[in-house]
This record gives C-alpha cells, structure tokens and sequence, in this order.
C-alpha cells in the first residue's frame, strides 16, 4: 500500500481506525505535488480532521491539529511544508476568504486542506484534488481520491 497511495486512493481505501486514516494521509502528503489544494468532501464526522491531523504528520508538524470551526482557519509550518488547515463549514461564500491574505502564508511548498469545499468552490483551484470521505453501513471510514 505505501508504495501507490495515490493509485490505492483513486481505487477506495477502507480503514477501521483513525490511526489508519492519519497513516494514508501522511503518506499522501509526502507525495502530492507542491503546492496543493485537497478539498475533503464527507459528512460531519466522516474523519476529515483526522485525515488533517495525518498531513501534518507528514510534514512533520508536530503541534496538534484540532477543529479549526470557530476560528475559520489553522496555519501550521513543518519541516517539510506549510499546511494550511481550512474549515468552511460556517461559511456561505468564498468571499467571505477576501481580506484574510492567506495567499501570503502559503509560500512554497505547501498544502491546502479543506473541509466542506463546496461551500467556498470559487476559491479552489482548478487543480484541486478532490478526496471523498464516508462511513459505510458496517462503520468502517472511507477514502477515495476522484
Ligand atoms: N477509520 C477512521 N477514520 C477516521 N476517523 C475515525 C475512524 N474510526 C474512528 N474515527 C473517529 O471518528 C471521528 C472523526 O472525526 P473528525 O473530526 O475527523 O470528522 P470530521 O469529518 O472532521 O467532522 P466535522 O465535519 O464535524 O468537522 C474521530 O473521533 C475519529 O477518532
Ligand atoms: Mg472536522
């Protein structure tokens, strides 16, 4: 699995614990290109915070990485990139992003992840990957890469 994330990511990953979760998405930070947007798409409490918690894992971030509901937004500077942790879940438009110059932390490398994208898709750029998250039936967690 560790060797084709990315090709394993585009099949659909199941994992059973937020370990597992946070272990793909350590991976996957360490082989996106620079400088990308990763819009998390999934239901309320699917694990897209704990898919944040593994990227910064793997950037080497050591602080924790929490909910960032009330405060909009996180910024975290690792070793090995910045991320930039953003929850739109209260927002109604990417316009409500004008004025707070997140352009200026994101100095490469790093990466984007955003939770509920489709409230702020005018923000996301065209190449965004996009990863869908889930719970099935059986409660397992889901991951796909579209
Ligand atoms: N396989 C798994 N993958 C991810 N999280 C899991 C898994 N199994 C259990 N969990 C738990 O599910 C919860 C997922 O919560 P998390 O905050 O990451 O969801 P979220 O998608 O960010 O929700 P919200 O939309 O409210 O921000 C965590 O408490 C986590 O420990
Ligand atoms: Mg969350």
């Amino acid at each position: 699995m560790a060797s084709n994330i990315c090709a394993d990511l585009r099949q659909g990953l199941t994992t059973s614990s937020a370990d597992e979760t946070r272990d793909i998405a350590s991976k996957l930070a360490t082989l996106v290109p620079n400088d990308t947007v990763l819009a998390l798409h999934g239901d309320l409490g699917v694990g897209k915070t704990t898919f944040v918690q593994g990227l910064a894992q793997g950037l080497g971030i050591t602080e924790p990485v929490t909910s960032p509901t009330f405060n909009l937004y996180t910024l975290h500077e690792g070793p090995a990139g910045r991320l930039l942790h953003l929850d739109a879940y209260r927002m109604e438009s990417a316009a409500e992003l004008d004025g707070l110059m997140l352009e200026d932390f994101l100095v490469t490398p790093w990466i984007a992840a955003i939770e509920w994208p489709e409230r702020i898709t005018d923000w996301l750029p065209k190449n965004t990957w996009h990863l869908h998250l889930g719970i099935t039936a059986e409660e397992n967690h889901t991951i796909k890469l579209q």
